[in-house]
């Protein structure tokens, strides 16, 4: 394991989820203090325990502005500085999700809920998080966008939504705070396969293996692996970047899976 990431400070939000646990593992094994941020304090302590005093456990919610800064706050006191900032909350009430449909029927009020959580509560991490960083001498931003914000799909039209405008936020910051040394680049995942989603979405892996050029199916600690080079310095000439991460799920024609099932079937 390179340790690319020694005596720097991230917070990591969502981090007790599957993707956000496994980047806060990535990072500490990297040298980095990581704080667990997460909207339930429970899966926040799972994930930060087992990493000892390198990891700081802390409940907060995206969708409030002063929770937010209380917990970017409370980051710097802790482990006096902050360096990466891995924005990666997204809205999992499973109330409200199932909610998240299309332009006609979504509850207006779920699709605000949706963009407060999953873009807002980003924006307002850049906006606590930035100062420190610029006060320590500059720091990178990696935000946790989704395939979802580059193509349309059948449900979901607030996630899609929130993951396009996460991409364009990214711009915007890696932009106008690049001179002060802040980089800024989204991850987009295709599908991971998380437990919790291998438990909702029975029969998605059949259904997703089709459209994928990789042998194997994309796990957390891949994305991690992503999340730290975009953190440390081999990245330092990259900013303002989408890069996604799917085993090449929007690279390909629409027609593949069905031309190689033809195909196959010929043979
Ligand atoms: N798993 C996938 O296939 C996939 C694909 C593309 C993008 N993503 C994105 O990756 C990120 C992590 O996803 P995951 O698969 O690990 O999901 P997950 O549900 O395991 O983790 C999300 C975490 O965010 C937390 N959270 C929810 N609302 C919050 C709030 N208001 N404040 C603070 N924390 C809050 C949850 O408690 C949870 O721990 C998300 O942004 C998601 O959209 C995931």
């Amino acid at each position: 394991m390179m340790t690319r990431l020694v005596d720097r400070v991230a917070i990591v939000t969502g981090g007790g989820g599957g993707i956000g646990a496994a980047v806060a593992r990535r990072l500490v094994a990297e040298g980095a203090r990581v704080v667990v941020a997460d909207l339930f304090e429970a899966v926040a302590v799972r994930a930060a325990e087992p990493l000892g005093d390198k990891a700081l456990p802390l409940q907060f919610d995206a969708a409030d502005p002063q929770s937010v800064k209380a917990m970017v706050d409370r980051a710097v006191d802790h482990f006096g500085r902050l360096d990466i900032l891995h924005n990666n909350a997204a809205m999992t009430d499973p109330d409200k999700s199932p909610q998240d449909t299309t332009a006609v029927d979504i509850p207006i009020g779920i699709w605000r809920e949706i963009l407060d959580v999953n873009l807002t509560g980003y924006l307002l991490g850049c906006k606590y998080a930035i100062p420190h960083m610029v006060a320590g001498g500059g720091g990178a931003i990696i935000n946790t966008a989704s395939n979802s914000g580059s193509a349309g799909d059948l449900a979901r039209i607030a996630y899609g939504s929130s993951k396009a405008a996460i991409i364009g936020l990214t711009k915007y910051v890696a932009t106008q705070h690049g001179r002060q040394n802040i980089r800024c680049n989204s991850i987009a995942p295709g599908v991971v396969l998380t437990e919790a989603l291998e438990k909702t979405v029975p029969g998605l892996k059949e259904i997703i293996q089709r459209h994928i050029l990789t042998p194997e199916f994309g796990t957390p600690d891949d994305i991690a692996g992503l999340v730290a080079f975009l953190a440390s310095d081999e990245a330092r000439y990259i900013t303002g970047e989408n890069i996604s991460i799917s085993g090449g799920g929007l690279v390909h024609q629409p027609h593949y899976a069905d031309l190689l099932a033809f195909m196959q079937a010929k043979d």
